[in-house]
């Protein structure tokens, strides 16, 4: 694989050296540093938070254990690495470069932080940090320009970002078949979480984001990432959010599973997926991105109907807001360096915010698609208490059924959520791609 990537990377960073070049030019800079930037220490305390380096830095290199190098640029010159390994024999310290990435960079390598800043170019610099945990000597400024332009056009995947992000679904498919065959062993959320790190080879700290791995009701809780150490009496339904990560890449998937025998469920499944399946087709060149999430609304409340679960048209169902209550999340979000990436409000290069439409305040995604776009595509259907306790006060109470909500409360809810490409014509699905493959 890395021989493959070696001329799709020096193309990466021929794009990323053209969108610096302009980036600096519109705010008047000399030269771009960006820190991988350095651990975060916990309070009172000798030990670190997990170190995840500044995303603008993984989308130069594919170095991800970084602490205190640097990534220099300057226009007219060739990018500069300068890279830390310290003199240490308490920790495994990073490896010296090497790898199909290595001849697009000069490289210095140093042994401390401070001899990283001591050799950074003077002059006008945007330097691309965070202000916490501060590095002595050099202070992050930001600069809101340039952090809109290059914000912006990291929206547009390379050809190497994108086989990066199918090695991300890749990964992250085999680690959920395997927490789909523990589930059906009749694992604890626990021991389903510690076979799918096992497929996946990440722990935790290297996965995108926390995942979620919930049984029976605990698929109604958007966020739970508490995983039960004891299975529960009956497995009834398992939801799976988790995604893996290749490079400083991440895929964010999400599964539903009905056990055996549990058929109204499994078939509200069904529906959620024929739903999901068609909105992941509408995503090509031109789509608006929150057109499309109430366009959902109103797939998912006649899924709802369908059902029995409600009694009204899918219109009045958005309308009154009945819809938000089993759906109450947006319909996904862009992914890239970042499994909630970046630029998913701008307007233009030049910064600027789309608001959300009224009555959507969780949507992560206001753009129009466009080719080199990844969203994500992941519908739900929820019974969640709260939001039910609070249907129940309104008028629109008496086209619920409840006693069907009541039947499928112990099951919690329905997410199905896939990666895609939008491209020059057909969408292409980097999760359901990574399922069929193998
Ligand atoms: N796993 C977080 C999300 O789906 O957005
Ligand atoms: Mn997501
Ligand atoms: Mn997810």
């Amino acid at each position: 694989m890395s021989h493959a990537l070696a001329p799709l990377y020096a193309q990466h960073i021929a794009t990323l050296r053209e969108r610096a070049d302009k980036a600096l030019a519109l705010g008047g800079f000399d030269h771009l540093l960006i820190a991988a930037s350095t651990p975060l220490r916990k309070f009172l305390d000798d030990q670190d938070y997990p170190f995840v380096a500044n995303p603008h830095f993984r989308h130069w290199l594919p170095l991800t254990d970084a602490p205190g190098s640097w990534v220099v640029y300057t226009p007219g010159h060739k990018p500069k690495l300068i890279f830390v390994q310290p003199r240490d024999y308490w920790h495994v310290v990073p490896a010296a470069p090497s790898g199909y990435w290595v001849d697009q960079f000069d490289i210095t390598i140093v042994r401390t932080y401070a001899e990283a800043v001591a050799v950074l170019p003077k002059g006008k610099r945007a330097v691309i940090a965070p202000a916490c945990p501060s590095i002595e000597g050099v202070e992050a400024n930001n600069p809101q320009t340039v952090v809109d332009y290059l914000h912006w056009h990291r929206s547009y995947k390379t050809p190497y970002e994108l086989e990066l992000m199918r090695e991300a679904s890749r990964i992250g498919m085999c680690a959920h078949r395997a927490a789909e065959r523990a589930f059906r062993a009749g694992e604890s959320e626990f021991g389903i979480h510690m076979a799918y790190l096992a497929a996946a080879r990440q722990i935790d700290a290297e996965l995108p984001y926390a995942s979620i791995v919930g049984l029976n009701e605990h698929g109604a809780v958007l966020h739970y990432t508490h995983f039960d150490r004891t299975p529960p009496t009956q497995s009834r339904s398992f939801l799976i959010d988790a995604g893996a990560s290749a490079s400083g890449y991440a895929s964010d998937i999400t599964r539903t599973y009905a056990a055996a025998g549990h058929n109204d469920f499994q078939a509200l499944i069904d529906s959620v997926e024929k739903a999901q399946l068609s909105f992941v087709a509408m995503v090509k060149a031109g789509q608006s991105y929150p057109e499309l999430h109430i366009h959902a609304h109103h797939v998912l409340a006649d899924v709802l109907r369908e059902h029995g679960v409600i009694r009204m048209s899918a219109e009045s169902a958005v309308q009154s807001g009945v819809s938000a209550t089993f759906f109450p999340h947006g319909l996904g979000h862009p992914i890239g360096l970042q499994v909630h990436d970046v630029a998913g409000f701008q307007t233009s290069e030049r910064g600027g915010s789309i608001p959300r439409p009224d009555g959507h305040p969780y949507l992560r995604m206001t753009r129009v698609l466009e080719p080199g776009m990844v969203v994500t595509i992941e519908p739900g259907l929820y019974f969640i208490d709260m939001l039910l306790e609070e249907l129940r006060g309104k008028p629109a109470s008496k086209d619920i059924d409840w006693a069907k909500v009541a039947a499928f409360r112990p099951y919690g809810g329905i997410r199905i959520e896939d990666d895609v490409v939008c491209t020059e014509g057909a969408p292409e699905n980097l999760t359901r791609n990574a399922f069929t493959a193998s």
